[in-house]
């Protein structure tokens, strides 16, 4: 009962994915939080205002006025307004979003949008041109600098046939980004320690042994992990991108494997729980130089030495109440060596994926197997990075040591 007491209003517009919307009342109820549901008068096509009413116990609203025993009663924006802790409008159409941006008001829904001073959410869903044109961009941008949060839009099978970024989370997503906007996310409370990105190791002073990690998957579980609540402390190497802005509560950007270290270890203590994706370099040159190596000087061989494995090491210092987690990268008898892994560097859970054209280092999706110290293992599917991030969060938090 993670919303009890709160009072939730839900904004409905008239897209296809409106018609999912009677299961997050539903969720949202069994939270314990009160539902309203106010609808532009297009939504009414797409899902029955009757079954929002009845499973909200509220009249889902959708005219300024309405009769009752013969007379009208006005449905009042202000008051809806006020009465919400939070407001969601999903599924959030281009032509209301267009509305809300330049501050129109020609129905219930966009009134009560102006008059409410509580949190608003917006899941903006349409077809993936609508999505990608720049107009419906700008307007977004437009209600983000207003301090409106956007529910990104998801990929994947769109009403039109076609297949790209428009779709509305699931009811479940939905619910939980309400649950952290109250402070009350499933990882509200929790401190979680992530590593990303691939280490570079000198040789000299411009040169380094790397490898070719882009830092894409341990970034998807930060992101995913602030938007569940958790308090994330983020430790990088060299990312192959822009670290996106986010509410993390520590940022760390480090080269070396050794920085890594010193970072991961001053912080896993306060932490409740790491997941360890870095792609850290397993040798380092042994005696790197301060200058850079002239060409007419090229050393024989380069002398290495192993790094420190941080996973390993937090795994002996690990708590009872700690969770840990740590991937690994196999190219065969994947099973048998993350097995092994996990049992010899005491993991509770650990990622295996293994390098492919659409799996592994530089790619969007990937493809995982979650394997559980009890031997449970888990298929995620050839999914989107961040798809997969939610999921190994999902173990994080339904199945804790
Ligand atoms: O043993 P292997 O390198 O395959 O294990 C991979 C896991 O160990 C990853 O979670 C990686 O972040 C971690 N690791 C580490 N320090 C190293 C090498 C790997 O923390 N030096």
């Amino acid at each position: 009962m993670l919303l009890r007491g709160k009072k939730v209003l839900l904004g409905i517009c008239g897209g296809i994915a409106a018609y999912k919307i009677p299961m997050l009342v539903r969720a949202l109820i069994k939270e314990g939080a009160e539902v309203r549901c106010v609808m532009t008068s297009e939504a009414g096509q797409f899902v029955s205002p009757l079954v929002l009413s009845t499973l909200s116990g509220y009249p889902a609203l959708s005219a300024y006025t309405a009769q009752e025993s013969g007379s009208a009663v006005w449905n009042s924006h202000v008051e809806l307004g006020l009465w919400a802790d939070v407001f969601l409008i999903a599924p959030l159409t281009a032509n209301t979003l267009a509305k809300l941006a330049h501050g129109q008001s020609d129905n219930l829904l966009t009134a009560t949008y102006l008059s409410a001073r509580c949190p608003v959410l917006v899941a903006p869903a349409m077809d993936l041109d609508m999505m990608a044109h720049p107009s419906v961009q700008s307007n977004l941008k437009q209600l983000t600098s207003y301090g409106i949060e956007v529910v990104e839009p998801e990929f994947g099978f769109l009403a039109s046939g076609l297949e790209g970024k428009g779709r509305m989370p699931e009811p479940e997503h939905l619910l939980e980004r309400i649950q952290t906007r109250m402070g009350r996310g499933p990882l509200s409370g929790f401190k979680l320690l992530i590593n990303a990105g691939p280490t570079y190791e000198p040789i000299d002073a411009v040169r380094f042994i790397g490898n070719h990690s882009s830092g894409k998957m341990g970034v998807e579980i930060a992101l995913e992990a602030v938007r569940r609540g958790a308090e994330v402390y983020l430790v990088h190497g060299p990312l192959r991108f822009t670290l996106p802005d986010a509410a993390f509560a520590q940022v760390v950007p480090v080269v070396t494997a050794a920085e890594m270290e010193r970072a991961c270890s001053e912080w896993f203590d306060r932490c409740d729980g790491a997941i360890l994706s870095a792609a850290v370099a397993d040798f380092r040159p042994a005696d790197p130089k301060a200058n850079k190596i002239k060409k007419d000087q090229a050393p024989e061989a380069i002398q290495l030495e192993p790094t420190p494995d941080i996973l390993a090491g937090l795994g002996t210092k690990k708590r009872t109440n700690q969770t840990l987690i740590g991937f690994a990268l196999e190219t065969d008898n994947g099973l048998d060596n993350a097995w092994k892994k996990l049992t010899r560097k005491n993991l509770d859970w650990i990622v295996l994926n293994e390098p492919g054209p659409e799996t592994g280092f530089g790619t969007e999706t990937n493809r995982a197997w979650l394997v559980h110290k009890s031997g449970e293992k888990r298929d995620s599917g050839l999914v989107s990075k961040a798809e997969l991030a939610g999921q190994i969060l999902d173990v994080l938090t339904h199945a804790a040591p």
